[in-house]
């Protein structure tokens, strides 16, 4: 089953432009320049607010989603961890909509999060890999994900496929607010559509990244940096390298480095850099400036511009497509994963089954 890879993870990680593809398709019209939810606009326009509820890989997924959210169809958006939506008494209006996201459609703290919220009088929509799942049956809206089945215990292929419902979604809603100009739609379907080629164009650099995972792997502790969407990113790609390679590593906003964690800089905290060229590249290169200054090691991921402005000096650099901002984090998701799958190869480690964890986490 998992024919010439090593480990499901690893054909999962490189199943992404497939799947994203396959997903994409049936949430946009690329000919019309249209995104397609099954919904429609009369349902969204009533939505003032938008709650959000899930787990781990799922949650930074919604976070990225909070940001197009806003920026696109100018709703707030409250976020959180399921398992404190449940216990904090969230402020829920009548007939608001709360949207759970989960690639198994089964972990326990989502799911009760999702009656929680139905009891108070929420429209229940769910973004899901898994179709025959609680979730999935609970929902009134269901946004499914087509990743297929995910074996490796570190979310990968759902995640992506998540972002990119998320994104559709966004500009759905945006429309539906009468927030989006044809044009506007048009594009972002078309930087979507590009979306598939561009993971392609991510994945050919997974032998430069197996070549740097021994910069990593002798580490005890790595920070990532990342700034707007790709804030959550750097959460994900500590949360993966965490996860399978058994290394302490922390994802933080760029710009709250000089607020605490900058005291942990020395030459044995690497500090990997998520920076696509765009309106925050400036930014979040000067905080990546601050570590160097300070004698941390950097290995930067942007594309060839990014790298050609800001590479000088870095321990390493891992060169993206140039892509839209908008599918940044789908693309910068890759080099994430592949760098924590190649450490944990280094390593040793259990790559599709880490110690202690589930695939589905199915109680509190
Ligand atoms: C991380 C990972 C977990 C899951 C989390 C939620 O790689 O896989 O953090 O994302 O347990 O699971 P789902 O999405 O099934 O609700």
């Amino acid at each position: 089953e998992k024919g010439n890879y090593r480990h499901y993870m690893q054909k999962e990680i490189f199943e992404q432009p497939i799947v994203v593809a396959q997903t994409l398709q049936t949430y946009v019209r690329p000919f019309e320049g249209e995104v397609a939810l099954p919904v429609v606009d009369a349902d969204l326009q009533a939505v003032n607010r938008l709650t959000i509820v899930a787990c781990g890989t799922s949650f930074y997924a919604g976070l990225v989603a909070k940001y197009w959210v806003e920026q696109f169809a100018r709703v707030p958006v409250d976020i959180d961890v399921a398992s404190e939506f449940r216990y904090r008494e969230p402020v829920l209006e009548p007939g608001g909509l709360a949207l759970f996201i989960s690639q198994s459609g089964e972990t326990a703290d989502t799911l009760a999060a999702l009656r929680h919220a139905r009891s108070q009088q929420q429209r229940i929509a769910v973004v899901v890999n898994v179709p025959t799942s609680s979730m999935a049956r609970e929902a009134d809206l269901l946004f499914p994900t087509h990743a297929g089945p995910e074996i490796g215990v570190a979310s990968t292929k759902a995640f992506t496929c998540q972002l990119a419902v998320l994104a559709a979604l966004a500009a759905n809603l945006a429309r539906a607010k009468g927030r989006l100009t044809r044009e506007e739609e048009q594009e972002i379907v078309g930087h979507l559509q590009e979306a598939p080629a561009a993971l392609n164009a991510a994945l050919n650099h997974d032998e430069d990244i197996a070549a740097m995972a021994h910069l990593i792997a002798p580490a005890r502790d790595v920070l990532y940096l990342g700034r707007g969407p790709d804030f959550p990113m750097a959460m994900e790609g500590a949360l993966k390298l965490k996860e399978i390679s058994y290394i302490h590593a922390e994802g933080y906003a760029a710009g709250e480095m000089k607020h605490g964690p900058i005291a942990l800089i020395d030459d044995n905290v690497p500090v990997i850099v998520i920076a696509p060229s765009g309106p925050l590249f400036e930014k979040t290169v000067s905080n990546m400036q601050e570590v160097r200054a300070r004698g941390g090691k950097i290995v930067l991921i942007s594309d060839a511009k990014g790298i050609e402005e800001a590479g000088e000096g870095c321990m390493a650099t891992i060169e993206m497509p140039a892509v839209h901002p908008l599918i940044a984090p789908l693309v910068y998701a890759v080099p994430v994963q592949l760098l924590a799958y190649h450490v944990a190869v280094l390593k040793g480690t259990d790559v599709d089954q880490p110690r202690n964890l589930a695939k589905s986490v199915t109680v509190e």
